[in-house]
């Protein structure tokens, strides 16, 4: 596995290594690594001829300094796991890699309309727009055919379809379903950061899901949103940050109350200064 930190050494390795038709499959990530994030980059390598990972905590899509201050770095292990299951490339640049002075960033501003303004996008405002300009300059240095992204973060996958679109990047966006601890928790980096009493009952949100799909059954969209709003009233280790059933294919409102095109429900909820996020396909 070979670990390289410039823009140049990046060319250099794709200069030796590949050959004509040969193809990267692309998972970037911001470290902490842990098995979601593994099984993405045993998907890439199994349908590419290399696999290639990069590790950046990006700090333009961090509308809050001290989650990026917080946010856990661990790049020896995560180096150790990646060589583990056989990645080829590791990108991990210093931030004045990615974001030198002076550059020119204006090809990678997009507009993402209503999908960055609601849910992630309201409560991080900007998240999304530095999302999208770190994964495009990544998309344009890497020249991946293939790029994979958990599903957890949803709205993310949809921004970064949109970003290729827009662009005329020929990656090919691959959505990979969440991976959860046996509890149903979805692992995310920064489930680290939760104290014993939280992990342990965080599975409250993975529940909170599941109790919306059976609900959904019976019910209408607006009383399941309502039922999961209730249900977090009941408990004091999660506050609630926001619970919306929308359409899986573009986050918009649904049509109706008894709609016929899949929904998707997305959580927020802070377990005290940890923010997670989760999220299910409730219909069909
Ligand atoms: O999902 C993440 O870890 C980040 O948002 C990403 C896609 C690596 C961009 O920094």
């Amino acid at each position: 596995m070979r670990v390289v930190s410039t823009r140049i050494e990046l060319r250099e390795w794709k200069r030796a290594h590949l050959k004509k038709g040969q193809s990267i499959g692309f998972v970037p990530t911001m470290g902490a690594l842990h098995q979601g994030h593994l099984s993405l980059v045993e998907q890439a390598l199994k349908e590419n001829d290399f696999g290639a990972c990069s590790i950046f905590v990006n700090p333009t899509q961090f509308n809050n300094p001290e989650d990026l201050e917080n946010y856990p770095r661990t790049m020896e292990e995560d180096l150790a796991m990646l060589e583990s299951i056989g990645c080829h490339l590791v990108f991990a640049p210093p931030v004045t890699e990615m974001y030198p002075e002076g550059e020119d960033q204006s090809r990678y501003e997009v507009h993402y309309g209503h999908l960055e303004t609601i849910m992630e996008g309201q409560f991080r405002p900007g998240h999304f727009r530095g999302v999208g300009l770190i994964v495009g300059k990544l998309f344009d240095l890497i020249e991946p055919q293939r790029a994979y992204f958990g599903e957890k973060d949803y709205q993310q996958l949809l921004v970064v379809r949109k970003l290729v679109d827009t662009l005329h990047q020929p990656v090919e966006v691959i959505g990979c379903p969440i991976v959860r601890e046996s509890d149903g928790l979805a692992m995310s980096s920064r489930n680290l950061r939760l104290n014993t009493q939280q992990r342990d009952k965080a599975d409250f949100i993975y529940q909170s899901l599941r109790k919306a799909k059976n609900h959904l059954v019976g019910s209408t969209v607006s009383e399941t949103e309502a039922l999961v709003k209730e249900h977090f009233t009941s408990q004091q280790d999660f506050e609630l940050e926001y619970f919306i059933i929308a359409d899986a294919n573009s986050l918009e409102t649904p049509d109706s109350d008894h709609p016929k095109s899949p929904l998707v429900g997305c959580i927020s909820a802070f377990a005290g200064p940890v923010r997670l996020i989760d999220n299910m396909i409730l219909f069909p």
